[in-house]
């Protein structure tokens, strides 16, 4: 939430900074500003700090900078608002009073009502509604000829979480940054260098990235950096090479990149099998795990951590490992896990399932599970991130970078990293290596499945064309489905804004079958499972009723599709793995309702991906 750049080199820094904004766009999009330091005319070795900022997204500041803005050195950011309305004034950049230091800021600071008060009692006044404002007021209190020793005094101020960039007129060149619980990363560039909240910010600029922890300060100018910690104490950080192309970014044909995500499906959940299934053995080799063999047979519990869509994907998660390996599972609401004192048991395995690695709620419940003595482990996307670096161990999903702030291959890379942990799970308990081998063959052609279910495209966007301008949905399915229904609903609701709820269909007669009539859809899912003449009567309980009824079911079954007004068949499977294929009608159903209704899809109203508030 909200991205930070910043840029210190022998070239223009505004390009770059606008640049680097629009990959990061997806963080935030309701305004965005940059500040570069630029000399006092020609020759001139005193400097002052240019500042634009403009609400709307980064193509509107674009309009309003100078073609020829000067300056080598600078920071911008876009902003998902958290304190103080989508005004101009509020956008990041923010100065001093004296308009010589600027900040930007990802993160909250909690006690900023007193900082506030006690700078303004000292003659500060303030210019926005912000928390963030306080930042570059409090350096400039502490400033005494050296910026790094300035912001460090000023942090020692603040509580809440932060991911920060500064820069002061009178040190040319130079940026300090900071973090405690929002990312930052260092680029090191060929004599330049970079600083930001996500890689993808530079990577058409460099490959070469250090990633700061909570409680660290780094100095950056074009000549290199130096990283401290909260005492002063220098500290020795790792070069890494992020292993993606910046193809991997750009949406190539595709006209946005919610579209382009959802059909690259077929490879990402290859790459998250890639290589992991044992067909030998029958198992799957997981050894970013960091447990041995005795360990995980000692494991008699799993619990899940994560919101939102990895939220669903931990249900689909904890259904099948259930069922496989028969170890009581759970998957838990970070938000809520983490306030509720929970009880951690030392033979549980805990799951921080998250795709940017960087949920503050989710890292919060892991930090506390871990404070407690639990064994987290990660299910994340993104490589290097927070969540990746403070677990035990875990599985990477390797989608690739996710950039439609909707959620969609993320979800069936996680899937499959849940399908791999229950196959290896089963496999030391009571699965036998018959059952184990069909299993690993089926998941293998998973791939393959969804690539049929894609070419279903077209029949998928005239049904959602059809109902599109429903006002309300639900979405139903029973056992492993009913965690796809209330990913259907999620994807609905957050990108077309239609209202959509997701139930168990089991739950419909004990209150929300009242919703229904003619008006509300509908969008039953019904694989031909153990559940299905379940699913089918309550799919006939809704159309008693006088409400329109779309079926995701398997091709070839006629009583379903009967029933439906609507049918979307997809490829008959082995059962377990319908969420795979069951959930990709969903996201294009979703994806084509907004499409219809002329919403901005990849970036929808009032959200960000990588929430890291609370
Ligand atoms: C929905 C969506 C969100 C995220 C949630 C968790 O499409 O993207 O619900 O799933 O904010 O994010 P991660 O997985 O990054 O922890």
């Amino acid at each position: 939430m909200c991205g930070i750049i910043g840029y210190a080199g022998p070239r223009q820094a505004a390009p770059i900074l606008l640049e680097g904004l629009k990959r990061m766009e997806y963080r935030g999009y309701d305004s965005s500003g940059i500040c570069v330091g630029t000399a006092d005319g020609a020759g001139s070795t005193s400097y002052s700090l240019a500042l634009v900022k403009k609400i709307g997204k980064i193509q509107a500041l674009r309009q309003v900078v100078p073609k020829d803005f000067p300056g080598s050195w600078g920071i911008g950011h876009t902003r998902w608002a958290t304190h103080g309305a989508v005004t101009d004034r509020n956008a990041h950049p923010l100065l001093d009073n004296s308009g010589r230091i600027a900040c930007v800021h990802n993160g909250i600071i909690e006690n900023y009502r007193a900082l506030r008060e006690m700078l303004e009692g000292e003659g500060v006044v303030f210019q926005s509604e912000t928390d963030s404002e306080v930042i570059p007021n409090l350096v400039a209190k502490y400033y005494e000829g050296d910026l790094e020793s300035a912001v460090k005094a000023a942090l020692a101020n603040l509580q809440g979480t932060y991911g920060i960039a500064v820069i002061h007129a009178a040190e040319p060149g130079r940026i300090v940054g900071a973090r405690n619980g929002s990312p930052l990363v260092i680029g090191i560039g060929d004599g330049e260098m970079f600083l930001a909240s996500d890689v993808t910010a530079m990577i058409s600029h460099t490959k070469q990235v250090v990633y700061l922890n909570d409680g660290e300060l780094v100095v950056v100018d074009s000549s290199g950096f130096r990283t401290t910690d909260r005492e002063d104490r220098h500290v020795d950080k790792k070069i890494e090479k992020v292993s993606w192309e910046l193809g991997a970014i750009e949406k190539g044909d595709y006209p946005c990149y919610m579209e382009k995500e959802i059909f690259e499906q077929p490879e990402s959940i290859e790459r998250a099998l890639g290589g992991r299934i044992d067909f030998e053995t029958a198992s799957a080799k997981l050894a970013g795990l960091n447990l041995d063999r005795r360990r995980l047979g000692e494991i008699s519990r799993v619990e899940v951590i994560a919101a939102g869509t990895s939220w669903h994907a931990g249900l689909v998660g904890v259904g099948l490992l259930e069922r496989m390996a028969r170890i009581p599972a759970s998957a838990e609401l970070a938000s809520e896990l983490r306030y509720r004192n929970p009880v951690v048991q030392r033979d549980s395995l805990y799951f921080a399932v998250s795709q940017s690695g960087e949920t503050a709620d989710t890292l919060y419940a892991l930090r506390e599970m871990q404070r407690k003595g639990g064994h987290v482990l990660g299910i994340c996307n993104v490589v290097g991130s927070t969540i990746a670096r403070e677990s035990e161990g875990g599985i990477y999903v390797h989608s690739g970078p996710e950039i439609a702030v909707a959620s969609t291959k993320a979800f069936t890379s996680q899937l499959a990293a849940f399908y791999l942990f229950s196959l290896l799970m089963s496999r030391m308990r009571d699965l036998s290596i018959s059952e184990g081998s069909r299993f690993a063959r089926a998941l293998a052609g998973v791939p393959e499945q969804v690539k049929k279910v894609l070419a279903g495209r077209d029949e998928i966007q005239r049904i959602a064309k059809k109902y599109s301008h429903s006002r309300d949905f639900l979405f139903l399915g029973r056992g492993l489905m009913y965690p796809i229904a209330l990913e259907g609903a999620l994807k609905l609701k957050e990108i077309s804004y239609i209202h959509a709820e997701g139930y168990a269909a089991g739950e419909i007669k004990h209150g929300p079958i009242a919703l229904v009539t003619p008006e509300v859809p509908s969008l039953f899912l019904v694989p031909d499972d153990e559940l299905r003449e379940k699913t089918l009567s309550n799919m006939k309980e809704i159309k008693a009723r006088g409400g329109p009824v779309i079926a995701v079911g398997v091709e070839g079954d006629d009583e379903v599709a009967a029933t439906a007004d609507d049918f979307i068949a997809t490829p008959r499977m082995d059962p377990r793995f319908y969420p795979f294929t069951m959930v990709v009608p969903l996201q294009l159903f979703a994806y084509f309702c907004a499409l219809d209704l002329g919403r901005d899809v990849d970036q929808p109203r009032n959200l960000a991906k990588s929430v890291t508030v609370e």
